[in-house]
Formats: structure tokens, sequence, C-alpha cells
């Protein structure tokens, strides 16, 4: 069972906005902790998923990671065994994430979704429970990949 009091955010230089907007959507609900970037100048993706991948595991909280299309931050995540992170277009994507794959990293892009479809996703993403039974077999069958 996650930590779902606190979220760990990471970005890149090119998800740094949306993370600033989602990070102060939260706080007021939410411990944040930001593993970086903090600055504009460009920078690598796989760095703060890296940053992110550690705290998640250690904290066992659920994670936002956001670069400009998401998926470069979900292709280096994805690599740390015990993160099941998603790259998430929409609430239903969100929605069975956490039902059915127990994701607890979330992968969003700037460059593609707006602000108000963010905040949204990330909602759904944070408050929806797995479901367990059938999934929790499936994803053995993936952790033993
Ligand atoms: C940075 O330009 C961009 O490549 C990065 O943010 C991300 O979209 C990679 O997948």
């Amino acid at each position: 069972m996650e930590n779902t009091k606190k979220i760990i955010f990471a970005s890149d230089h090119a998800g740094l906005n949306l993370k600033r907007v989602l990070m102060d959507y939260f706080r007021p609900n939410y411990e944040i902790i930001d593993v970086g970037t903090k600055e504009t100048s460009s920078c690598d993706y796989p760095i703060y998923a890296k940053n992110l991948c550690i705290k998640v595991l250690e904290l066992e909280a659920l994670g936002i990671l956001i670069c400009g299309t998401g998926i470069g931050m979900s292709i280096a995540a994805n690599r740390y065994k015990g993160i099941r992170a998603a790259l998430c277009l929409n609430e239903y994507m969100a929605e069975k994430a956490r039902q059915h794959n127990n994701a607890n990293v979330l992968c969003l892009g700037e460059r593609v979704v707006g602000v108000d479809l963010a905040k949204s996703i990330a909602q759904t993403f944070l408050t929806t429970p797995f479901e367990g039974e059938r999934h929790l077999r499936r994803i053995e069958l993936i952790e033993n990949l």
C-alpha cells in the first residue's frame, strides 16, 4: 500500500512549467517532494527519472514524472525493478493504470496535455486504488520477466 500523503515529482526542462503548476495544485493536500530539475536550462530526463524512482521505492509513495512528451520519462522509469510507470493521456488511462496495473509512477507530457487535463489526470491517478485479485497475478508475472 502506497504512502498516499506524499507525492514525488520530477521533470526535465520541458516539463518544468507543468510540474510547478501541479505541485502548487496538490500542495494543500499532500506533502510534495521535488527531486528536480529546478532549472529552466536544457537537461537530460533519465537523470531525473532515476532520482524519482529511487525516492518512490524508498518512500513507497506515488510519483509524477513530466517531460515534453512523457515518453522518455516512461521508458527510463520502467527500467527500475518495482517501478510501474504509466504514460496517461486522459483520466480513463489514469484510472486503469491504478486499478489494473498498480502503477506507482504517472508520466505526463507537458507538450501533449493542457494544464486542466493534467490536473484531472493526476487527481484520478492519486485517488484511485489498485483492484488486486487477478491483476496482482499479472503484475507478479511482469516482476518475474
Ligand atoms: C526534450 O526536448 C524532450 O526530448 C524530452 O522532454 C522528452 O519529451 C523526451 O521523451
